[in-house]
């Protein structure tokens, strides 16, 4: 089981700027990816889903349904929501 901290999506959609940091949601889990958005090969972008769910961007962006990039996401884990 997991000992990860549960996060609500309040707190979640304070995390939405290089400033506050940036944190995203997937699949019910929640992700501090601020240290990531400088290495995102699709640029500035990334930027658009801070604060919440990254489904309605991979679904737009279908690159991203990727087992290697799936694992990026894991390596930033914090919590669950
Ligand atoms: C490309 C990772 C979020 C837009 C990529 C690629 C990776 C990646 C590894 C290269 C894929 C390849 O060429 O095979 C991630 C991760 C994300 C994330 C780990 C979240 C933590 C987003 C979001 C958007 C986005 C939210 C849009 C709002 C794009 C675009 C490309 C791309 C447009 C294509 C860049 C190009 O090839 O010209 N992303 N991405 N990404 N990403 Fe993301």
């Amino acid at each position: 089981t997991s000992s990860l901290p549960i996060y609500t999506l309040e707190e979640v959609a304070k995390h939405c700027s290089l400033d506050s940091g940036v944190w995203v949601t997937y699949k019910g889990e929640v992700f501090d990816i601020t240290e990531f958005v400088a290495l995102h090969p699709g640029g500035d972008k990334i930027l658009l889903a801070a604060g919440g769910g990254l489904e309605p961007y991979w679904a737009l962006y279908a690159v991203h349904q990727q087992d290697h990039i799936l694992q990026i996401l894991t390596e930033y884990k914090i919590g669950v929501l």
